[in-house]
């Protein structure tokens, strides 16, 4: 694949992105999250098949029996250009988009065939910071007290200045006593564990780690972002039962108790999508005004090391 190839398919991604984010924004409130969804697959689907690659969706809306469509298999592109896979989470954020909440995002990475962990649809355990920490300052193996004391040290302050985020679930709350029982801080958020990885690795933001257990398109999606914004994340899936082990085993996983680093889920150069639906801090949400529909996209690259922030204006008329 010629070098640039991927780079070449970055404006027309956007595109797919945004067209998703309309189409999804234009349900936020109204207390339908399938809708929501569905109108944000049908329009990412719509634009993908007018960008000039043989594009095979690895992580998508679960598989071909459970999805009308981009589902995991599904080949799409004009079917003339680079061979490539695609990771995507038409809206990251269902609940919030149906409930008018901030912080819903339309995702996705494209990375050359082979490039991005063909996961499950199922859990996966997390732990990711930000860029500028030594390699293996955190362990997904290690209790939680002692990621929280290394990424201290790593900073040079006190543990008291030490802030994670955590998905409020209770299944977490064991971790939640944990880093607070270490002296660190807590920050919860109701949805997104990807914009929290995004956040970590934001020095403007003040998080310094995720820790939890999301799921596991999230994390490849999540560790595409950090391959381009250079932290680093561990993971390990997750089971719930002999079901989703055996749905594991069909994607190709032969170690199902495997951890992962962040260069194992996106092992080769990448681009990291992100549109605003409902708006956040990452964000701008998608707006309409009369004559024009703006949004807002980040496009992160790995092998560029670059990271816009686009704004978009159409004429209401072409959507
Ligand atoms: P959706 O896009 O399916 O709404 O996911 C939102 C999310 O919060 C993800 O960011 C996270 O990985 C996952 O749900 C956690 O799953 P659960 O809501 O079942 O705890």
């Amino acid at each position: 694949m010629p070098d640039n190839a991927l780079e070449n398919l970055a404006l027309g991604a956007v595109e797919a992105a945004e067209r998703a984010a309309i189409a999804a924004a234009r349900l936020a409130g109204r207390g339908d999250k399938i809708a929501a969804d569905q109108a944000a697959v049908d329009a990412m689907r719509k634009a993908f098949n007018d960008m000039p690659m043989k594009g095979r969706i690895v992580i998508g809306e679960g598989e071909r029996d459970e999805a009308p469509m981009l589902f995991i298999g599904e080949e799409v592109g004009t079917g003339e250009g680079p061979e490539i896979d695609i990771a995507l989470d038409p809206l990251e954020g269902t609940d919030l988009t149906a409930g008018g909440k901030p912080e819903a995002l339309t995702l996705l990475a494209l990375a050359p065939r082979g490039g991005l962990l063909h996961a499950p649809d199922t859990y996966m355990d997390k732990i990711a910071v930000g860029p500028g920490f030594p390699k293996g300052v955190i362990d997904l193996d290690r209790p939680v007290e002692d990621n929280v004391a290394a990424v201290a040290r790593a900073k040079r302050v006190p543990v008291s200045e030490v802030t994670v985020c955590v998905l409020e679930r209770e299944r977490h709350q064991k971790i939640i006593s944990e880093v607070r029982r270490a002296g660190a801080r807590v920050v919860l958020i109701p949805d997104g564990d990807v914009a929290a990885v995004i956040a970590a690795s934001d020095p403007t933001r003040p998080v310094d780690m995720y820790i939890g257990q999301g799921g596991a398109p999230e994390g490849v999606l999540s560790a595409a972002a950090l391959r381009c914004l250079g932290g680093q994340i561990e993971c390990r899936l997750f089971f719930r039962n002999d079901e989703e082990r055996a749905r594991a085993a069909k994607t190709g996983i032969k170690d199902l108790d495997r951890k992962y680093t962040g260069a194992e889920l996106a092992s080769k150069d990448c681009l990291f999508i992100a549109s605003g639906v409902t708006g956040g801090q990452l964000l701008l949400p998608v707006s309409e005004t009369p004559g024009y529909i703006s949004t807002q996209t980040l496009l992160l690259s790995s092998a560029g090391r670059t990271r816009r922030v686009i704004t978009t204006q159409r004429l209401a008329e072409q959507i």
